[in-house]
């Protein structure tokens, strides 16, 4: 008798502990599907003032970047272009065209367009050059606007057009001189395409700062872009442990202190809620914490009053 009255709490007991344990589990993954920003895409750190889930980073950079599973793209009005890296302290990001030129590949031309709201805030930086190649004769460039062509630490098309096994094809195919190439800024791709310069390919070139006497083979090619970071108080709110976003209906800045608290300008202590201001893992193992207690005292509760029971019963 009294060993039946025991195998009995005991199955009670592991019923209680499979109940608390699949509660857990369930937990940590609402936590993390309500979860409000990720600030990582892959191995990317996704910070102010970006955002890859709607209604995280700053309003002026919505719709900008987009996590896939393998990649970062920066979405512009002329595709999606691989973040490469992202230097928060220098305020740059490097994307790379996947359709333009380089030492190893000939593409042919495909014109690179921001949104004006991405001119305005992250343009390519002074230190990217844009290469125009086989520009024809009549190209603007070489003609009434010749001066959007600068020297380029002294490289010469003809040093490029021999340096790399792609760009070669451009000496082989013309039959005397080699044709034209212009270095120039991303002023002049962005106020004239690639068909009105008359020049088939294109490629970019970024950290051009020290490239004097380095050739064409070791530049480093894609483009850097570099923004400014709006001044909304974000550190405000990212001090009180919150992550800055932004109301997706109105735009108005906020404060995302938890899945369920958002706050105007930063996480109160107490006076939202309980749980803003602490870290992710913070509210995570509190609410893992409150679960666990409110499981225990359930579990032991029942347990006494079955066995009370059965043993009044007996
Ligand atoms: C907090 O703001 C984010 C971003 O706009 C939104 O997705 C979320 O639903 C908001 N949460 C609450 C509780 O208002
Ligand atoms: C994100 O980038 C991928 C890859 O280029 C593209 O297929 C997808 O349409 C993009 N999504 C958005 C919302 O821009
Ligand atoms: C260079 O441009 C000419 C037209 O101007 C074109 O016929 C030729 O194919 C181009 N060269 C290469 C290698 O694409």
């Amino acid at each position: 008798m009294h060993v039946r009255r025991l195998s009995h709490f005991h199955q009670r007991l592991h019923l209680h502990v499979l109940n608390m344990f699949i509660l857990l589990v369930a937990a940590v993954v609402v936590q993390r599907a309500a979860g409000t920003c990720r600030n990582y895409c892959n191995s990317i750190p996704i910070n102010y003032p970006f955002g890859i889930d709607d209604g995280c980073g700053s309003p002026e950079f919505r719709h900008m970047l987009n996590c896939s599973s393998t990649d970062l793209f920066f979405a512009t009005p002329s595709g999606n272009y691989k973040v490469q890296s992202i230097d928060y302290d220098k305020k740059n990001l490097v994307i790379f065209d996947p359709a333009m030129s380089t030492c190893s590949i000939l593409q042919p031309h495909h014109d690179f367009v921001l949104s004006d709201i991405q001119s305005a805030l992250i343009p390519p930086s002074s230190d990217t050059v844009f290469v125009l190649m086989n520009c024809s004769i009549d190209s603007p460039v070489l003609n009434h606007y010749k001066s959007l062509c600068f020297n380029f630490a002294g490289h010469t098309c003809d040093e490029l057009y021999g340096a790399c096994t792609s760009f070669k094809l451009f000496h082989l195919l013309s039959n005397s001189t080699p044709p034209p190439c212009c270095f120039t800024g991303y002023g002049t791709v962005k106020f004239m395409s690639m068909n009105i310069l008359d020049c088939t390919h294109y490629t970019s070139v970024y950290n051009t700062d020290n490239l004097k006497g380095v050739g064409p083979l070791d530049w480093l090619y894609g483009i850097k872009l570099s923004y400014g970071v709006p001044d909304t108080g974000c550190e405000r709110c990212t001090k009180s442990g919150g992550t800055c976003g932004f109301d997706v209906e109105t735009q108005a800045l906020l404060c995302i202190c938890s899945a369920a608290v958002n706050a105007t300008r930063e996480c109160g202590a107490g006076s939202v809620s309980s749980t803003a201001g602490q870290k992710p893992w913070q509210r995570t193992s509190s609410f893992l914490l409150t679960c666990t207690v409110y499981y225990s005292v359930s579990v032991f509760g029942y347990s006494r009053q079955s066995f009370v029971t059965q043993f009044q019963r007996d």
